[in-house]
């Protein structure tokens, strides 16, 4: 029966991390999978990590089944760090939280349970979004249709954006990147949050808020806002969270899919669907990773170096933003790369074209996604001049 299975291409993303490694140039340079690389062009465990691991060494007493939403301590340390330590949806017992392996693994329950649960119901997608939004969608086998994001010119087109959710259908799902919107890099201001939030209200959408960079725009309540705003002004949403990048935790799978409901009864009716969903798909989610948070989270003395080098983090992300833009001025190319301080988060949607992407990765090394999408994190002060003289020669 094999015999007629064919051969797929490999994930666009995952796919450059093989490719890098087996690249012999010693000036290659790394701009793909999203992952914080530090000035030396590692990504280090993190420290309150190391010490927290340390501690569950020490005293973890059981390797038991934890139960399908995860362990109850994780889920009362992410819900305030997600929605705000004085939330009133928490307050009113309407919001619930399933531990997941990742974000993807919360997509993936938030998908299985939109298909089971609102029939019929189709989700909405910004173009571009992360790709594998669409894979996920689509094998969970939900209609998906796409509303625009970043215009022709690569600028956040919000006019477009808003003009296409007025048209959606009363209780679709949509998308939305909380912040460091994966792959343009182009966030919502506070203003147009509040706009999107009156269009979901005047049409009955259900909003799917996707909180995968928390920490990573301009600090963990700031990045929040929209996630917040949606939370507190609506009695329906879903959000997705995850720690892979904020806690550096990428293999260790650790998320949470967390449900806002009209009330705590109905909050737990969705609950107990919530658990039929994650044990047909995996049962019980990985326990390391969030046992890690937990530690971190309860402890103001953990949770005070995390906060410190998640900001550090932030910070050199931010600052390589306008390295970059610097290292093109002697180029004549800072007007024309001038976003690229202006986005927010890991990525960058440079503006590079596919055919532009390929020659920098054939004749110079410099790996990054065929759209155009640079990790940030990758830059180096080192590297810089190399990939400033690089994207010279490509975009003459
Ligand atoms: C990325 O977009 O590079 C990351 O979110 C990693 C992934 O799983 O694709």
């Amino acid at each position: 029966m094999f015999e007629k299975i064919e051969r797929v291409p490999g994930d666009a993303i995952l796919g450059l991390i093989e490719a890098y490694n087996q690249d012999p140039n010693p000036q290659k340079v790394d701009l793909g999978v999203g992952v914080y690389r530090d000035s030396h062009g590692n990504t280090p465990i993190m420290r309150a990590v190391k010490q927290a691991e340390a501690r569950l060494l020490e005293n973890e007493k059981t390797k038991s089944y934890i139960g399908s939403h995860g362990d109850p301590r994780y889920g009362k340390v992410v819900l305030p760090l997600v929605l705000g330590a004085d939330s009133a949806v928490l307050a009113a017992n309407r919001a619930s939280l399933t531990q997941s392996p990742g974000g993807t693994g919360a997509l993936r329950l938030a998908a299985d349970f939109i298909k089971t649960n609102l029939p019929g119901k189709s989700i909405w997608l910004s173009d571009p979004t992360w790709p594998n939004h669409l894979g996920i969608f689509e094998a969970a086998g939900i209609a998906i249709h796409k509303y625009p994001y970043v215009s022709a010119d690569n600028r956040l087109d919000f006019d477009g954006m808003l003009a296409t959710l007025k048209t959606i259908p009363q209780g679709d799902v949509v998308l939305l990147h909380a912040c460091c919107h994966n792959p343009s890099g182009f966030d919502l201001s506070q203003d147009q949050w509040r706009q999107v939030l009156e269009v979901v209200k005047a049409r009955g959408l259900l909003p799917l808020v996707d909180f995968a960079y928390q920490g990573f725009g301009d600090g963990l309540e700031a990045d929040a806002f929209g996630v917040r705003l949606m939370a507190e002004n609506l009695d329906e949403v879903l959000i997705t969270s995850s720690c892979s990048k904020n806690f550096g935790l990428y293999r260790e799978r650790t998320g949470a899919l967390i449900v806002i409901a009209g009330n705590a009864e109905q909050m737990e009716n969705v609950r107990s669907q919530m658990a039929i969903v994650a044990r047909e798909n995996y049962s019980n989610p990985p326990s390391h990773g969030a046992a890690i948070v937990t530690e971190i989270l309860e402890s103001s003395e953990l949770a005070s170096v995390w906060r410190d080098e998640l900001t550090d983090m932030c910070d050199r992300i931010n600052g390589l933003r306008s390295d970059l833009v610097e290292s093109l001025k002697p180029y004549g190319l800072d007007g024309r790369f001038a976003h690229v301080a202006e986005q927010r988060g890991m990525f960058s949607y440079t503006g590079l074209s596919t055919a532009q992407v390929k020659r920098l990765r054939d004749e110079f090394s410099i790996y990054m996604v065929g759209s155009g999408r640079a990790n940030v994190a990758g830059f180096t002060r080192e590297n810089l001049p190399y990939v400033a003289k690089a994207i010279a020669a490509v975009v003459e």
